[in-house]
Order: C-alpha cells, then sequence, then structure tokens
C-alpha cells in the first residue's frame, strides 16, 4: 500500500516540478530584457577624442580607469571651461589631488596619500559615478600594451576598484 503510493505521488512531483521549470522558461523567453547601456574600453587615443573642443561632441573623462560622459557638465569641461584640461583622458591623480597641473593628470595613483585616496574615493563615488552615466573603461587598465589581457590585472587585489559597484 506505502509503496502503491509513493510512486505516483513521486510521478505527481516530477510532473509539477517540470510544469515549473516549463514556465520559467517560457516567463524567461518572454520577458523584456532590461536595457543596459552597452560599455567600451577606449584607448588614450580613443579618449582623447572626448576632449570637449568640438563643439555638440560627447564630452569624456576617466577616473581610475573608468569613463564617464560628463556632456552635462559642459560648464565645468567644455571648451574654455575651469576643468576642460580633465577631460579627454584618465585625470584620477589630479582629481585625487585636486591638481589641474598637467603632471598630474594621469592614471597613475602611485604615491598619493591616505587622505588623497580618500578624496578621490569620495569624488568617484559622489561626483561621477552620482552624476554622469558610465560609458566605458580605458584599455590601459584591463590590457597589456599588445593589447592581450593583462595578467597582473586582478580586480580584487586592487583596493581602490569596486567592480561589482561600477557595472
Ligand atoms: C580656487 C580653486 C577652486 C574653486 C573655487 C573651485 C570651485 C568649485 C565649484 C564651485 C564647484 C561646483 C560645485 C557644484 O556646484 O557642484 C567645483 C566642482 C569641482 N571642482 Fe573645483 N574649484 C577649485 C579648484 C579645483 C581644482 C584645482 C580641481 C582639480 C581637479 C577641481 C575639481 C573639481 C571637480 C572635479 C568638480 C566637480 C565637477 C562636476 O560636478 O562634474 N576644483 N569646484
Amino acid at each position: 500500500m506505502a509503496d502503491g503510493f509513493r510512486l505516483p505521488f513521486a510521478v505527481v512531483v516530477l510532473v509539477l516540478l517540470g510544469s515549473q521549470e516549463t514556465r520559467t522558461e517560457q516567463e524567461l523567453r518572454f520577458q523584456p530584457v532590461p536595457r543596459q547601456r552597452p560599455v567600451r574600453l577606449f584607448t588614450e587615443l580613443e579618449l582623447a577624442r572626448y576632449d570637449g573642443q568640438e563643439e555638440g561632441q560627447p564630452i569624456y573623462i576617466a577616473v581610475k580607469g573608468v569613463v564617464f560622459d560628463v556632456t552635462s557638465g559642459k560648464e565645468f569641461y567644455g571648451k574654455g571651461a575651469p576643468y576642460n584640461v580633465l577631460v579627454g583622458k584618465d585625470s584620477t591623480r589630479g582629481i585625487a589631488k585636486m591638481s589641474l597641473d598637467p603632471v598630474d593628470l594621469t592614471h597613475d595613483t602611485m604615491g598619493l596619500t591616505t587622505e588623497e585616496l580618500q578624496s578621490l574615493d569620495e569624488t568617484f563615488n559622489n561626483v561621477y559615478k552620482a552624476k554622469y552615466p558610465i560609458v566605458g573603461y580605458t584599455a590601459q587598465r584591463i590590457l597589456s600594451e599588445d593589447g592581450s589581457p593583462n595578467p597582473n590585472f586582478k580586480p580584487e587585489d586592487q583596493p581602490h576598484f569596486s567592480i561589482k559597484d561600477e557595472f
């Protein structure tokens, strides 16, 4: 009696599980896929085109290797604006040091103080991530000079880089 009950019960469970799976598959198939803005890699040369010099063209800045579209901040970054020197490149060091000195307009964070790194993260989070869309990443951050994947690039080893926050 017990065995006679167990078999049909198992069949019912399997049928239920099977139909549930089908429903989930169908839901997945017909669910509209949320539109995600595609992001791309920028070489230094490509990024340099978005330096705000050409009227009507997008303006990009990279901070910590993340490329932001700062066109809506034209009053800061456009041609002749006070922070125009920061755009069309990775200006991480300048942002960290609050410096517009050309030697600081680089991705290089070597030798920055704890305070400067903290200030960098604050501006990164509270200005750039909060105000501007991400359009890509600098190739230099992820690839070696010959274009092959940079074996030393390990997001988890970089204290000032949180990949899950950025996508
Ligand atoms: C006399 C010196 C400076 C003054 C008076 C000044 C003033 C300001 C003001 C009023 C804002 C706008 C705040 C807002 O309404 O959102 C601002 C934003 C900003 N400043 Fe300065 N600033 C100075 C120097 C610098 C320097 C040397 C840097 C170098 C990196 C810098 C980087 C920035 C950045 C990145 C923003 C954010 C722009 C944005 O919202 O996209 N500032 N500054």
